[in-house]
This record gives C-alpha cells, sequence and structure tokens, in this order.
C-alpha cells in the first residue's frame, strides 16, 4: 500500500491548492535560485533532471522544469504519471523540454538508474522523509541509514531534495489569509517550532542528515519552509541543493 501517494494524496493536493500556495512559490523562488545552470543560455548545455516522488508535481515549479533539456519524473503510484503529464506536459513542450513519466520505485536501485543518466541532476520531491512510513515505526535505526545509503550513492552527482523534517498539530487555527512563517537564520530549532505554533508531541521524519555534513552545520546551504499542511497541522520542510 502507498502511505504517501494514490488517490489520497491527489484529491488532497487538488482540494488544498490554495492553502497550499505560498509554501509552492517559497520552494519555487528557492529552486530558481539554486541551478547554477538557470543562467545558461545555450540549450546545449540545459542538463536532464530525475524528478523522483514526482506525483502530479502538485507543488513543482513548472518553471523551474522548463529550465532542462529533458525530465524523467518517478513515481511508485500508477496515477502520477497520466496526472503529471496532463498538469505538465504542455508547458514544458512549449519550452521543448523532453518529458518521460515512469511508474517506478526510483529509490529500490538508485546506483542503477543513476547510472543509466549518468549527467543528470536528481531532485527528490517531498519523498526522502515519507521513508520512514515504509518501514515499522520501531525501525527509525533502518531509515536513518537508508537515508544515508541515499547520500552516500548521490557522491560526485548534482542533486537537491525537499522533505519533510517535521510535522504535527498547532496550537492555533491556521487561517487561509495567514502569513507563512519565515525562519530568521539566528533561530534555534525550538524557537522556529515555537513560530510554527507547534503542539507537542510533533513527528520527527528521520531527514536531519540528509545533506552532506548537515548535523556539523558545515556543509550543504539548508532552507527552511512552513508549510500549512490544513487549518490546524503544519510541516516544517527542508530543502538544500548539493553540487559535487
Ligand atoms: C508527499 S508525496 C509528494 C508528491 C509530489 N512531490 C507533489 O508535489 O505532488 C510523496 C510521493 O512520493 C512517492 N513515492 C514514495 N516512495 C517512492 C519511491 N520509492 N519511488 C518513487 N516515488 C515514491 C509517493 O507515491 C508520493 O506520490
Amino acid at each position: 500500500m502507498n502511505l504517501t501517494g494514490g488517490i489520497a494524496w491527489h484529491w488532497l493536493a487538488w482540494r488544498s491548492q490554495a492553502r497550499w500556495a505560498k509554501t509552492s512559490k517559497a520552494i519555487e523562488d528557492w529552486l530558481l535560485q539554486q541551478a547554477s545552470f538557470s543562467k545558461l543560455g545555450d540549450a546545449s548545455e540545459k542538463p536532464n533532471l530525475l524528478l523522483i516522488g514526482a506525483s502530479a508535481g502538485w507543488m513543482m515549479s513548472t518553471q523551474w522544469l522548463q529550465q532542462f533539456a529533458r525530465v524523467d519524473t518517478f513515481d511508485i503510484d500508477p496515477l502520477a504519471a497520466p496526472l503529471f503529464k496532463w498538469r505538465n506536459g504542455a508547458a514544458l513542450k512549449a519550452q521543448s523540454v523532453e518529458l518521460h513519466c515512469h511508474t517506478a520505485d526510483a529509490l529500490q536501485d538508485l546506483p542503477a538508474l543513476l547510472k543509466s543518466h549518468p549527467k543528470a541532476c536528481v531532485f527528490f520531491d517531498n519523498v526522502l522523509g515519507q521513508l520512514r512510513f515504509q518501514r515499522p515505526a520501531s525501525a527509525w535505526q533502518h531509515v536513518e541509514r537508508d537515508v544515508q545509503q541515499i547520500q552516500k550513492q548521490l557522491k560526485g552527482r548534482e542533486w537537491g531534495s525537499v522533505h519533510d523534517r517535521m510535522s504535527g498539530p498547532t496550537t492555533e487555527t491556521i487561517l487561509l489569509s495567514d502569513e507563512l512563517p519565515v525562519r530568521s537564520i539566528q533561530q534555534t530549532d525550538q524557537q522556529w517550532l515555537t513560530q510554527l505554533k507547534a503542539q507537542s508531541p510533533w513527528l520527527d521524519h528521520l531527514t536531519h542528515s540528509v545533506f552532506p555534513n548537515q548535523r556539523d552545520g558545515q556543509g550543504v546551504s539548508v532552507e527552511n519552509f512552513a508549510w500549512n499542511f490544513s487549518p490546524s497541522y503544519r510541516h516544517w520542510l527542508q530543502a538544500g541543493w548539493v553540487r559535487p
């Protein structure tokens, strides 16, 4: 059973587009700042992208995808490929971006996938925070190992991820009109959670070490986003872009 995708996700995402729009825009702005290739004018220099956990791209920026020469999407959900094409196909075609949508488990044999696309960038689109749902709750150490394994497999590759860091109920109702909380550089995790109006306990998605050297603060620059998932439930998302 797919606990993080499928018809329930599509229905929720479709219904929540207005509520999630501010987070999608913040992620889009961040994505557009990341890739150095975005400034290249020559189409022949555009890279390819492997988009993992793509679903229908409910929170993905079409503008960002338009900067690639070719996009390959991967999702285990069979509804994802037709819905992704329906939502993004025309806009990508208009910019001559080749689109290939695959129904596949892209994490099962990531090394083989990377080998068959040796120069492509990789983006994990809100999927690494879901790994913990694919193992029993008691197996959290396995999940951390899975995450570290993925990081190792990507060595030498340009890649990025946006994923859940934590999620949970809020102490106050979040209105559609409320500003999205923005984390300041000085804030500790605890201060950020207070700003998110987190009501304990929040779920740890076990993604604290997705990026190289994330633990010692010397590695990849990590961006934090609030995601107003529902009027009474928020996610703390983290995103980073890794250059080899
Ligand atoms: C939270 S949803 C995010 C969807 C998408 N990024 C969006 O903006 O709509 C996580 C997605 O990851 C997919 N997924 C989970 N494990 C996967 C795997 N091993 N390979 C590919 N996709 C996977 C799920 O089917 C689901 O569609």
